[in-house]
């Protein structure tokens, strides 16, 4: 992340065009501008988790790098290696805890699942992901969670995205979704295992992120 201070009163981009909400199927739905309310906190917690637990690159189980980087906080938190993609309590990392889900995210998370239609959401853990420019994030199902009766809640910062919105299959032809800083995505219900995921991020500047976009995914893994 850009260690530049940000300027709370500086030129952030918004996404004022367009419907503030936007359905991508059944249970699946694009929050436009949904956390620029509480950016600003929002980045602040951020900083804090990341100054705690530092994004690194994982492995996938078959040892490939990932192009994103990662860290998570709550009670677990998402993790790939030669053993598989799973949800540990501890930060191998570290070997201790990770840190707490900030309130500030937890109530985003909740209100923005409320808006959606998804009421009473409790996410054990949000997992951030840091795309570089050319980082990415091939169609996959969210799979690695005890819970699938809870929704998914995705928010989006820093430079702006083509999300892809595919289907139960695979080899479904994807929507692509432009997301920007500030939107929030949320799938559940008949969404919740839809194949999903992130073109490569294209050059840019983001006046708090730099040049990366920063998602905060917030699930129910236990
Ligand atoms: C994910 O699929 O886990 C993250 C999606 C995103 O970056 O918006
Ligand atoms: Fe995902």
């Amino acid at each position: 992340m850009d260690d530049a201070t940000p300027d709370l009163f500086g030129d952030v981009p918004t996404n004022s065009s367009g419907p503030a909400r936007m359905a991508l199927s059944p249970g699946a739905t694009v929050l436009r501008g949904f956390a620029l309310p509480s950016q600003a906190a929002v980045w602040e917690a951020l900083r804090d988790v990341a100054a705690a637990a530092p994004f690194r690159h994982m492995a996938t189980p078959g040892g490939l790098r990932m192009s994103v980087a990662s860290t998570s906080c709550g009670t677990c938190g998402w993790v790939s290696d030669h053993r598989g993609y799973r949800y540990d309590a501890a930060n191998p990392e570290s070997g201790g805890p990770w840190p707490g889900m900030p309130a500030v995210f937890l109530e985003l998370a909740r209100e923005a699942a409320a808006v959606a239609g998804f009421d009473g959401y409790q996410p054990d853990t949000c997992l951030i992901n840091r795309y570089e420019v050319g980082a990415r994030l091939t169609l996959h199902q969210d799979k690695n969670e005890r819970d699938f009766q809870s929704p998914i809640v995705s928010v989006s910062l820093g430079l702006p995205a083509v999300f892809l919105w595919g289907g139960a299959q695979r080899s479904d032809r994807p929507l692509r979704v432009s997301l920007v800083h500030g939107d929030v995505t949320v799938w559940g219900g008949p969404a919740r295992l839809r194949f999903h995921g992130v073109l490569p991020i294209r050059e840019g500047r983001h006046p708090w992120a730099g040049a990366c976009r920063i998602s905060l995914t917030f699930r129910k893994a236990g």
